[in-house]
């Protein structure tokens, strides 16, 4: 697929409406990662530096069509502007008169954040009026929000459609990597999944028994296939209705020639606590009263070794309770494995979603991988082959 960039767009004197995802995470009124914004802020000094008047557009949380003052996103403004290093005024809304005049007033090269698009009800039923409100305030629409495209609203889709749009250096940068690792990757390839349960990541594990050429099956949801396998798993977190699907899903896989890559061993322990007693057993000897928690370091090996022999890897959700030590062993040994061999250069690797990118940062590697995408949803979306509408529309 390829996508309109920023390239040869002319930008000077026009009001580009950039959509942004300002949702980051807040703790009693802070921000905690300036992540998103961060990553947001090279499109916005490029726009601004070749002289557009920068209209920034975003959600925060979900208000559902109400204005809720603690779901604001004049906090945001502010952040954006101290990572800038440059003033960057707020609106009271996005649409209407208080969104006209802070446009109205703005000079060359001027960043101004409109407020939360959620506060209207129209925007997350993309509503063609409300979609028309937002683009009288622009003369181009760009989408940099990567991780709110999975959604169908009026600031990531239905704008799109009204005014000559195109993607943002961040967008990009995304489309690209994640391009790179599942639509045309340097093989062999293969996927890392993990988490907790088989029913959320069907459609993915679906999707990538077709597209990779190893699966790599961690966290709570490898003791469904286990125990659809006929293993005992003690107590472990498992899905019993979804054995026929794990079936299914590994028969389909051996269909496809995609190998499938189960745990070899397990940390166990009787509760999910941290610093308890644990035990290191082989998978088809964990005992009947215990919990797996982590994968262990016979299986932490094999993957490690495994990584020698691939050009490509992507990677969502972790191999263990990561959350609780002792269980974060297994994710963090295997995160430094990927680190290693992509900093050796002999393979590209790329992760997402909410839980890994903590395992990661977790393990002190966040920046060692070729590329970790800030979407949570909108990752899974990708990873599961759907088409995303904030994506689609600026294909061309
Ligand atoms: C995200 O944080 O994943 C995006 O900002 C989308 O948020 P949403 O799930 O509320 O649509």
């Amino acid at each position: 697929m390829s996508f309109r960039t920023l390239d040869g767009v002319e930008v000077a004197g026009k009001r580009v409406l950039l959509r942004a995802d300002l949702n980051v995470p807040v703790h009693d009124g802070r921000i905690t990662d300036l992540t998103r914004i961060e990553r947001l802020s090279p499109t916005i000094r490029e726009l601004s530096q070749k002289g557009a008047r920068v209209v920034v557009l975003s959600h925060f949380d979900r208000p559902k069509g109400k204005r809720v003052p603690e779901m604001s996103l004049a906090p945001m403004a502010k952040a954006l502007g101290e990572v800038l290093g440059k003033k960057v005024r707020f609106a009271e809304d996005c649409i209407g008169l208080p969104a006209q005049q802070s446009v109205e007033r703005m000079a060359d090269g001027d960043v101004t954040v409109l407020e939360n698009t959620r506060f209207h009800v129209g925007e997350e039923k993309n509503d063609p009026a409300f979609a028309a409100e937002i683009a009288k305030l622009g003369d181009l629409f760009v989408n940099d929000a990567f991780s709110a495209a999975h959604r169908a609203h009026a600031s990531t889709e239905g704008v799109a459609r009204l005014l000559p749009s195109c993607a943002g250096r961040l967008m990009q940068a995304e489309l690209e990597a994640l391009q790179s690792a599942l639509t045309t990757p340097q093989r062999p390839v293969a996927a890392v999944v993990g988490g907790a349960k088989v029913s959320t990541k069907l459609d993915l594990l679906g999707n990538l028994v077709g597209k990779v050429d190893v699966l790599i099956i961690g966290g709570a949801m490898a003791n469904t296939f286990l125990a659809a396998e006929g293993k005992t798993v003690g107590r472990s977190l498992q899905e019993a209705d979804m054995h026929a699907t794990a079936r299914d899903i590994l028969a389909r896989a051996q269909a496809a020639n995609c190998a499938v890559l189960l745990p070899a061993d397990a940390v166990v322990a009787g509760e999910l606590k941290a610093g308890v007693a644990t035990r290191i057993v082989a998978i088809d000897a964990v005992p009947g009263d215990s919990l797996i928690l982590d994968v262990g370091p016979q299986t932490v090996a094999k993957l490690t070794q495994q990584l020698a022999a691939l050009k490509t890897l992507v990677w969502n959700g972790p191999l263990g309770a990561f959350e609780t030590p002792p269980f974060d062993a297994g994710t963090t040994a295997f995160a430094n494995a990927v680190a290693a061999a992509t900093q050796a250069g002999t393979l590209r690797s790329v992760a997402g979603g909410g839980d890994t990118v903590s395992a990661l940062r977790h393990a002190g590697v966040l920046d060692k991988l070729s590329y970790v995408s800030a979407a949570g949803g909108a990752f899974l979306e990708w990873m599961e082959g759907k088409t995303l509408p904030g994506v689609a529309v600026l294909e061309g």
